[in-house]
């Protein structure tokens, strides 16, 4: 294959920025794993590019267990986690700690006065974020201590800098738990202060799908039943169940990767575009696509879903223990860590082209990537060379780890005078742009101080994505675990996801 190495014209280009108005963050869960990966390094990162409000503060809330004593300790070992950038200390004089049990209402009223010092302090009320980096059970319990002590009230008609609370998955086992929950956080905020993060929707290259579809003319028009085949979406993990084999074991698959990311990914690639990027109609769009999805059938749900999990294999040349042998997990689980399924989209648009998803742990590689497979010329000019000898177009959207866009396009070769073959044009942002892209937690912190809730998930788009895979996990729930599929870790998943796509006659681009 031939590569072409595109050129991007630095001088074109066109962005939006906004800095938020004073806002602060307060992290229930303040020293977590979140916190510590993601939360602080990322806040540390938006302060170094100047993307913080000038009088910004975040305040750590943790139970006395393990938790620093003071402002200063907790500074100290924040240091731990920001990494270099020289800008370490000034950040750091912006954290702050507030210790308690999320249970006690001392905690909120401790909170509350630490927020008002502050305020008091820097000259003016900024807007409060609420994150909630704790399991979903805590959710309630904090909401409402938050409320006792007027921290979340809701926000009057048409003002603004409203406090906002955001919450981390899981949203509920499913479609009933994910309704009492989200009920229970509707009886305490309204729907505009809830900020549900899916991580995947704060990727650079998350979005520029929609920045592909809707700022071009040239892909939208191709972009329906006509001219399109099929749709790959895969996100394949090469790691294990690591040491989250508490939450994974009672999650798996389904619920860890397709309610969310895939769902989402796959609403992305196929919503209507809205008449405007503005939150609620974005979010409205992408609503209406997960509605359109038609439901899958409890009878021969096989020829729609396979599952499967992990035994034990190799990777990149290391033997890596099966599900079953793995840490914390129960030696007779019927979890889920690979997930094949066949969607289809009953809309005008899309009736007909089936969308093929999978996603699993201990596979072979780490990839993400949604592969858009064109349609064959109707009919071939070329004596001798029939239409199915063409390459046939194919655009790849490389979210993870290569973070890109390719087209493959058949082209005449050098030489005779029939010479044809596949050329690639490969877009890589590293190499263009010559920077890392940002922490999708960048992103996704910055709007939720900004205040746009358009890469958050809404109420009425989380239940539209368990309504749909609900009675999946109640058809394995109610079956015996016989179409739970084992794969060799290091493989790309079970032969019988292979045969799903067989069937009509199409292979998985990698396997
Ligand atoms: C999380 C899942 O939401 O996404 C994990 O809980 C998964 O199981 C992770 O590993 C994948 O995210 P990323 O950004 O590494 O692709």
């Amino acid at each position: 294959m031939e590569l072409f190495t595109t050129r991007v014209s630095m001088q074109e280009h066109l962005c939006i920025e906004q800095k938020p108005d004073p806002a602060s963050v307060v992290i229930f869960g303040g020293w977590g794993d979140l916190t510590k990966k993601k939360l602080l390094p990322s806040l540390f990162n938006l302060y170094k590019k100047k993307l913080l409000p000038e009088k910004f503060y975040a305040i750590g809330v943790l139970s006395y267990l393990d938790s620093p004593a003071t402002d200063e300790d907790y500074r100290y070992r924040a240091f731990e986690v920001l990494g270099e950038g020289g800008d370490e200390e000034a950040f750091s004089e912006k954290l702050h700690y507030v210790p308690g049990r999320y249970d006690d209402p001392a905690t909120y009223k401790a909170l509350a006065d630490k927020l008002s010092a502050l305020d008091k302090a820097n000259g003016e009320k900024p807007r409060h974020i609420f994150y909630l980096a704790v399991p979903p059970a805590f959710f309630p319990k904090i909401i409402k201590g938050l409320s006792a002590v007027g921290l979340t009230a809701k926000c009057p008609e048409g003002k603004t800098h409203c406090p906002i609370v955001v919450v981390e998955k899981p949203f509920g086992q499913d479609l009933a738990s994910a309704k009492a929950l989200a009920s229970e956080l509707r009886g305490l905020l309204d729907e505009d202060q809830i900020y549900r993060i899916d991580h995947y929707l704060g990727k650079e290259t998350v979005q520029n799908i929609l920045m592909l579809r809707f700022a071009n003319a040239i892909f939208e028009p191709l972009w329906n039943n006509k001219y399109i085949e099929h749709i790959q979406i895969t996100v394949s993990e090469d790691i294990g169940v690591g040491s989250r084999a508490g939450y994974y074991d009672k999650a798996g698959c389904l619920r860890d990767m397709f309610q969310n990311h895939m769902l989402q990914i796959l609403s992305l690639i196929t919503m209507e575009p809205p008449a405007v990027f503005e939150a609620e109609r974005y979010r409205q769009e992408k609503f209406q696509l997960l509605k359109a999805i038609r439901p899958f059938d409890a009878r021969g749900i096989e020829k729609w879903i396979v599952r499967g999990q992990y035994e034990a294999g190799e990777i990149s040349g290391a033997d890596v223990a099966g599900y079953l042998e793995e840490e914390g997990i129960d030696t007779r689980s019927n979890t889920e860590t690979f997930v094949a399924m066949k969607v289809m989209v009953d809309n005008w648009r899309w009736a007909g082209v089936p969308f093929y998803l999978r996603s699993g742990k201990r596979m072979k590689e780490r990839v993400s990537e949604v592969a858009v497979y064109f349609k064959r010329v109707p009919h071939s000019i070329f004596p001798m060379v029939p239409p199915e000898m063409l390459t046939q177009n194919l655009l790849v959207l490389n979210i993870q780890p290569l973070e890109g866009i390719s087209l493959t396009l058949e082209a005449k070769r050098p030489g005779p005078k029939a010479c044809l073959g596949a050329l690639t044009l490969d877009f890589d942002y590293r190499t263009i742009f010559g920077v890392t892209p940002p922490e999708p937690y960048e992103r996704l912190l910055l709007d939720a101080m900004l205040g746009d809730q358009s890469l958050f998930i809404s109420t009425d788009g989380l239940e539209a994505a368990w309504m749909l895979l609900d009675p999946v996990l109640k058809n394995w729930v109610d079956g015996d675990g016989a179409d739970l599929h084992r794969y060799e870790a290091g493989s790309w998943g079970p032969d019988a996801a292979n045969e799903l796509i067989k069937r009509d006659g199409f292979f998985w681009r990698t396997s």
